[in-house]
């Protein structure tokens, strides 16, 4: 029986956690590729070793070169520089660009069937371009951004809940910045409504603690930006299209008509399964849920004209 094969792009924190990640979760055979000599070699192997251990039972493989990643089924690019303090995901355009330009050439060129999910930053642009680059179809590039945002705001929901994480139902929609619209009215605990259970000043300390959830962390850090829940993410968006679970999960989609977008690439809930963006679920938003997403959209937007500006 053939395995599938994953590609990671990028062997720092968070392409390497997501190795982890993807091996613990038996999604198939790791290939994690960095352009510094050694650096993914020492990791795979060092990861491939707690196989015994921790029950991976996959290949394992560190590599520098796309020979080494061909025919993967799907790949998740990290490749790019993160944040440090004061830098918002945007100060990043220009630089990660051509990183991840670079990346997805080489990425579609070696694996033209691969489903891509993108996780370097700004991601929601960062989508765009490997969409553009790849040439590959829209419904095979998609951005991962709402499934950590609303991982954050289900954990900080959790705890002033004092409900285990586990019950707790959030959405964060829009494109992963500042403007990003977690969605007060589509969280519950158990099915219970939030705005049952929390005050209004508490509700709104969440929304606001989740916008910065990314800042947060990246202040106590210093040197780089999170990893551990980025990684997680993009290995559960990698499962739910390489078992082909049909899972509905916010991620920077390809939105034409939808949400009234008009092509281009933004947080929505997106039906993944085989093949990558199988559909993008919309529902009725309140005047007030449309404006926040529309200002985020239109953010995105700008980062694209910044990118086109930039010969992109
Ligand atoms: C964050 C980075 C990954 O939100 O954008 O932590």
């Amino acid at each position: 029986m053939r395995h599938p094969k994953i590609t990671v792009v990028g062997a720092g924190n968070v392409g390497a956690t997501c190795a982890l990640w993807a091996a613990a979760r038996d999604l198939g055979d790791v290939v994690l590729l960095d352009v510094v000599e050694g650096l993914a070699a020492g990791k795979a192997l060092d990861l491939a070793q707690a196989g015994p251990i921790a029950g991976f039972a996959r290949r394992i493989l560190g590599a520098t070169d796309y020979a080494a990643t061909a025919g993967s089924d799907l790949a998740v690019i990290t490749a790019g520089l993160a944040r440090r303090p004061g830098m918002s995901r945007d100060d990043l355009l220009s630089r990660n660009a051509e990183i991840v330009a670079g990346v997805v050439r080489s990425v579609a060129a070696a694996s033209p069937d691969a489903v891509l999910i993108i996780v370097s930053n700004p991601v929601d642009a960062m989508t765009g371009l490997a969409h553009r680059v790849s040439g590959l179809p829209p419904a095979r590039v998609v951005g991962m951004a709402g499934v950590l945002d609303s991982a954050r705001m289900r954990t900080f929901i959790a705890v002033a809940a004092g409900a285990s994480p586990k019950d707790v139902q959030a959405v964060v929609l829009g494109g992963h910045g500042d403007t990003m619209v977690p969605l007060v009215r589509q969280s519950s605990v158990g099915g219970v409504p939030l705005t049952k259970l929390l005050p209004p000043e508490e509700i709104e300390r969440i929304v606001e603690r989740t916008r910065n959830g990314g800042a947060e962390i990246v202040a106590l850090l210093k040197t780089g930006s999170a990893f551990y829940a980025p990684a997680a993410a993009a290995a559960e968006m990698a499962q739910a299209v390489l078992r082909d679970e049909r899972r509905v999960l916010p991620c920077a989609a390809y939105c034409d008509k939808e949400y009234g977008v008009g092509g281009y690439f933004v947080g929505v809930p997106a039906r993944l399964g085989a093949g990558g963006v199988l559909d993008v679920l919309e529902f009725d938003l309140t005047a007030e849920e449309k404006a926040a997403f529309d200002r985020s959209a239109a953010a995105v937007k700008d980062l694209m004209a910044k990118l086109k500006n930039l010969g992109y």
